[in-house]
């Protein structure tokens, strides 16, 4: 059975205090397009910018907010360097987690010292708005946490970046906030990326799952729930198992060419209004679970506040824990290789991931894989 663990030991010191997500980075083959898909599909303004424009030679960022949520899309300008070779393995991706933190230099030096590879030793940022310091070390695969530390800072962005105002708004569609990012970690490297969390960053496995439980007829995986001391960030892990065929992890782990960043998660207040909104934008779901789904909802999950035909019409499937009850739907990858796609979520109680629901799910990524001719 699965069993939140919530540990109440505040009296011990966190060496590594967040204060939440501060930005994602994606690198992308087209930042430009890129960055005008999540603007009209997703509802996102674009905030901030750098370029050629601003003395670079070498990239271009868009920087797009929505609530708290901020995307960074970086394209490079040429054939060399870490970003393209990037893009040609990985496709287009998240390359960087970023970390709110009050300082970066002690976070830095708290996870090195702990075993974390460097990726970027910790520097000064400035402008005319203040400052921006910032440090970098490696996670799974490729992927980075930087730890951004801003609490003397004015501008849009960070220093190096200018304020973008106006220019195509095609307004928000209720997204309000980073919930939770997922991991896909190869075969056997679960439990060390787990020990990773839980050496370099002080994190606590929160909630696990075995392949007993999340399993269909064809494939299963595992799932650890990695959570930091105040529970304002946290990393889902996910690794492949054993199944009659090819598991959608590792069909991830195939086409992105190695460990990423599977999913984001992102919380809305009102999940019909939002998932309405992005479907006639374009923003193309997950097929919704069989009609039985929703006949036997109310038996699973008790009472809910919402009608079920709304839910049942968008495909918005519903979990419970001890706390309350969530509501979950997943969008298809949102680039050509089946790599990162999102998650939109509303809790009404509920601290879990929606493990009741992750049957009805895979068998829907199951019906999209077979498509793909991947199971
Ligand atoms: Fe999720």
């Amino acid at each position: 059975m699965q069993t939140l663990v919530v540990e109440k030991d505040t009296d011990v010191r966190d060496f590594l205090p967040l204060n939440g997500t501060d930005h994602l980075e994606l690198y992308v083959g087209n930042a430009k397009q890129s960055a005008h898909f999540y603007k009209t599909a997703f509802g996102f303004e674009t905030v901030a910018y750098a370029g050629p424009e601003t003395g670079l030679r070498d990239r271009a960022s868009y920087v797009l907010q929505q609530g708290k949520i901020r995307l960074v899309l970086t394209t490079p300008l040429n054939s060399e360097g870490l970003i393209i070779d990037h893009i040609k393995k990985h496709g287009d991706g998240v390359k960087i987690l970023a970390l709110w933190v009050d300082d970066a230099y002690q976070a830095y030096e708290e996870t090195v010292k702990r075993g974390a590879v460097s990726y970027q030793e910790p520097k000064t940022l400035t402008d005319e708005f203040g400052e921006v310091r910032t440090a970098g070390i490696y996670t799974y695969g490729e992927t980075v946490h930087l730890f951004v530390e801003r609490k003397n800072y004015k501008g849009a962005f960070m220093p190096g970046y200018v304020a973008v105002e106006g220019g195509y708004k095609p307004g928000g569609t209720g997204l309000l906030y980073i919930d939770h990012c997922v991991g896909n970690v190869g075969w056997n490297r679960m439990n060390e990326a787990v020990k990773w969390y839980e050496d370099v960053m002080g994190f606590k496995n929160i909630l696990s799952f075995d392949d007993k439980q999340i399993n269909t007829e064809y494939s299963a995986l595992m799932s650890k729930v990695m959570s930091n001391k105040n529970g304002y960030v946290k990393f889902p892990i996910n690794e492949p198992a054993e199944g009659k065929k090819k598991s959608q992890i590792e069909e991830y782990l195939e086409f992105y060419e190695g460990e990423g960043v599977q999913h984001i998660a992102v919380a809305t207040h009102d999940i019909i209004q939002t998932v309405r909104d992005m479907k006639v934008r374009g923003v193309e779901f997950l097929s919704p679970p069989p009609k039985a789904y929703y006949e036997t909802l109310l038996e699973r999950v008790g009472k809910i506040d919402e009608d079920i035909a709304p839910l049942q019409e968008l495909g918005i499937l519903v979990d419970y824990d001890e706390e309350g009850y969530l509501l979950q739907i997943f969008t298809k990858p949102v680039q050509d290789r089946p790599t990162l796609f999102f998650e939109i979520i509303q809790r009404k109680g509920a601290q879990s991931f929606g493990a009741g629901n992750f049957k009805a799910l895979f068998e829907s990524l199951e019906r999209e894989q077979e498509l793909r001719g991947n199971l």
